[in-house]
């Protein structure tokens, strides 16, 4: 007799910018998915949720990244601690506990370049070890990711200054239109109408590990201006500034490390699918977004 089986169901959980592009991509492919509500660090609600819906995936979208941007985490440290720490860590732990598998979306900016390490040098790979905690909000990614990264239920993503097709304020396209100067620095970022399906994938088929989420090529800011202008605002101006007057600026300093991608694109690649080189990715994004009047 022919074996069957059953269609995945997905609970997501966290309710913003990049659950709400994984949830569209989901419910496109036909596939079950539920959106909880519940507070991930709340060990008995995490559990009753998990066991009332049997997810076969869960995807852990939740976590504090700051608004208008990460310096927001420098005066709401217990708040980014709970969400990004607590709550990372009792999701993947009750998922373990149930054998459920679970795809966290973490972040990358757990490096900064170094003499090695750079866009001349080389390029951070899964097996670096991650060290960066120059802002409380990569501390708090780094303590995440040191504290669940043996778990054998995770499928853990890094992301990085990632972008869409859209203007939401966390959309890397959104910060740069709004800031008075930019630094001109190449770093690696995710282009993700280009990574999120390749991301669903590896969840579908039970990959675990850590992957960079990350497209191949390390891009600037002033490419990224220069699509905007290309596309979407033909009369767009800015002004570049130095790294040390950006630090001026800000509460905490930021990192600008560059990522290896093989890993990622081999095991899709493996899996049937393609992830596009950086500037084909971000070109296709600015087309998208023109015709659909941005
Ligand atoms: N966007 C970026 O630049 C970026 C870069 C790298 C990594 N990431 C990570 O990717 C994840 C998703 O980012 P995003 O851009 O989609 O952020 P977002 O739009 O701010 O969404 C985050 C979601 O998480 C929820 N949340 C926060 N703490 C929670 C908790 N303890 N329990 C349950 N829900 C909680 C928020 O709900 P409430 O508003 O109700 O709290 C919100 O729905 C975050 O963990 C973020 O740190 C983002």
């Amino acid at each position: 007799m022919a074996v069957i089986d059953a269609p995945h169901v997905f609970l997501i959980f966290g309710n913003g910018w990049i659950a709400t592009q994984i949830k569209e991509l989901l419910l496109a492919k036909k596939v079950t998915v539920i959106t909880s509500q519940v507070r991930t660090e709340d060990r008995e609600q995490v559990l009753s949720e998990l066991s009332y819906h049997k997810p076969t995936r869960v995807i852990n979208c939740a976590g504090v990244r700051g608004l208008p941007n990460a310096d927001w985490c420098e005066d709401h440290k217990v708040e980014t601690v709970r969400s990004n720490i607590l709550g990372v860590l009792n999701l993947v732990d009750c998922c373990f506990e149930l054998g459920i598998h679970i795809t966290h979306v973490g972040s990358a900016c757990i490096y900064d370049n170094d003499p090695v390490h750079c866009p001349d040098g080389k390029a951070f790979t899964e097996d670096d070890e991650p060290f960066y905690a120059g802002s409380w909000y990569s501390r708090s990614r780094l303590i995440s990711e040191k504290t669940i990264r043996h778990y054998p239920n995770l499928l853990l993503l890094r992301i990085r200054a990632p972008i869409a097709a859209d203007l939401n304020p966390n959309n890397l396209i959104t910060k740069l239109l709004n800031y008075k100067k930019l630094v001109n620095l190449p770093a690696s970022g995710s282009v993700l109408p280009n990574l999120l399906p390749g991301a669903i994938l590896l969840a579908e088929n039970g990959v675990t590990g850590i992957y960079n989420l990350i497209s191949p090529q390390p891009f600037t800011n002033n490419e990224i201006m220069e699509l905007i202008k290309k596309y979407i605002r033909p009369s767009q101006s800015w002004e570049n500034f130095e790294l040390d007057d950006m630090h001026k600026v800000l509460k905490a300093p930021r990192c600008h490390p560059v990522f290896d991608t093989t890993k990622l694109v081999s095991k899709l690649k493996e899996l049937g699918y393609e992830v596009k080189d950086t500037h084909e990715a971000l070109e296709d994004l600015f087309i998208d977004m023109k015709a659909e009047g941005y």
